[in-house]
């Protein structure tokens, strides 16, 4: 959801007789969220969109379950992980709770069909290109970009650059991913001093030749991935319109909130979801008071586990932690976290941060993957210790 939008043609009237030129009908299909209760498209195929002629179970990691325990703060280097085959199946899922999994892929191919029955797709692109391709037409998308992909849309990741880095998070806690509640007016219009409004948000562009034939589509389900063998291609779409289709907004286009002293972390909000948020940390000036301490102040996340992603820039209040490009840190509930040791004398003659961060709140604890356990810096928990100068036992 965001605005309404069309592309193609549609009959004047939903629900009435729509016919191609040789009298033959067009297939009206809605898809829809909250059952009949909240926003819907309408899409118009070629062929019926329903016809199954096979099912079969696909084997995929499961989700990630080994607790974090002992309680540490954790730091994992995704560049460290193999490039994989594609956006869908090349998933490495490296965090998660029943709310939200978040994995990370460094795609070397195009995907097949895939939709996800679960929940919504947040997908931040860290670099390459590519268009997804889904039945509501061609999207394309470039580094920095998030890319919200509803439930239940069927969509492919064709590469237009060499390979893709992207960072994913699937939504399973119910509801779904959208701009935050206090951005929008009653019925749906971003308000002015939004951080970004419909201007910058990007539909499908245009729709898809039809394509025909058989298909093979995977959809994930909660307990597993079902490949379908369809009749008809589900990309013969000759028009829609609707409030529910994939859309992309980029980071660079988020205007971030500054002010005199310090702002906490929820300034940033950029989506919401059930059991988690997404913030965005945008090159942007730093706090204006004379006496400002221009990096944070150290924090307890009583309510929440704190993920961030390291995209772009310096990452001033990180120096000598080791974060560094593709980084994720973990920073959860239990655990007091803040600057490592120097950064706030270095801060104060600072004017303005380079940095570009995702950030993922979530309002329960999460769980690791068996892809963390490779990729991550078993120093990190231990580096404030190192930087005051203080001997350490470890883990135990
Ligand atoms: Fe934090």
């Amino acid at each position: 959801m965001v605005y309404y939008q069309r592309l193609g043609t549609v009959p004047p009237k939903r629900h009435t007789q729509f016919r191609k030129p040789d009298g033959e009908f067009y297939y009206e299909q809605m898809q829809g969220e909250e059952g009949f209760a909240w926003n819907q498209s309408f899409l118009y195929h070629q062929n019926p969109p329903t016809v199954i002629t096979g099912a079969e179970s696909v084997d995929q990691a499961g989700p990630p379950s080994v607790a974090n325990e002992p309680l540490l703060p954790r730091h994992l280097r995704t560049h460290e992980l193999a490039p994989a085959t594609d956006a869908v199946l090349g998933r490495h899922r490296l965090m998660g709770n029943s709310d939200l999994t978040i994995s990370y892929v460094h795609a070397t191919e195009s995907s097949g069909l895939y939709r996800n029955a679960v929940g919504d797709e947040l997908v931040y692109v860290e670099a390459g290109g590519a268009v997804v391709e889904s039945s509501f037409g061609e999207l394309e998308v470039r580094a920095g970009d998030y890319v919200v992909i509803p439930t239940s849309t069927t969509h492919q990741w064709r590469l237009t650059s060499e390979s893709l880095r992207l960072l994913i998070v699937e939504s399973s806690g119910g509801g779904h991913i959208r701009p935050p509640k206090r951005f929008m007016s009653p019925l749906g219009q971003f308000l002015d001093g939004s951080p970004y409004n419909e201007r910058d948000v990007r539909g499908p562009s245009r729709l898809i030749e039809t394509r025909t034939g058989p298909a093979d589509v995977l959809v994930r389900t909660r307990t597993g991935v079902t490949r379908y063998s369809y009749a008809f291609h589900p990309f013969d779409v000759v028009g829609w319109d609707g409030y529910n289709y994939p859309y992309a907004l980029n980071i660079a286009d988020y205007m971030p909130s500054t002010g005199a002293l310090h702002l906490p972390p929820p300034t940033y909000i950029t989506f919401e979801a059930p059991g988690f948020v997404i913030c965005s940390f945008v090159p942007r000036m730093f706090d204006y008071h004379p006496e400002a301490v221009k990096v944070p102040y150290a924090h307890a996340n009583v309510d929440s586990d704190e993920v961030l992603f390291y995209t772009g820039g310096d990452f001033m209040s990180r120096a000598g932690s080791g974060i560094d490009q593709g980084s994720i840190s973990l920073h959860p509930a239990g655990y007091i976290h803040g600057p490592q040791a120097g950064s706030l004398e270095k801060s104060l003659s600072a004017e303005r941060t380079e940095e570009t961060a995702v950030m993922i709140d979530t309002f329960r604890p999460l769980f690791l993957g068996e892809a963390a356990a490779g990729i991550e810096d078993a120093d990190y928990p231990w580096s404030w210790a190192h930087g005051w100068g203080q001997d350490v036992t470890g883990a135990r």
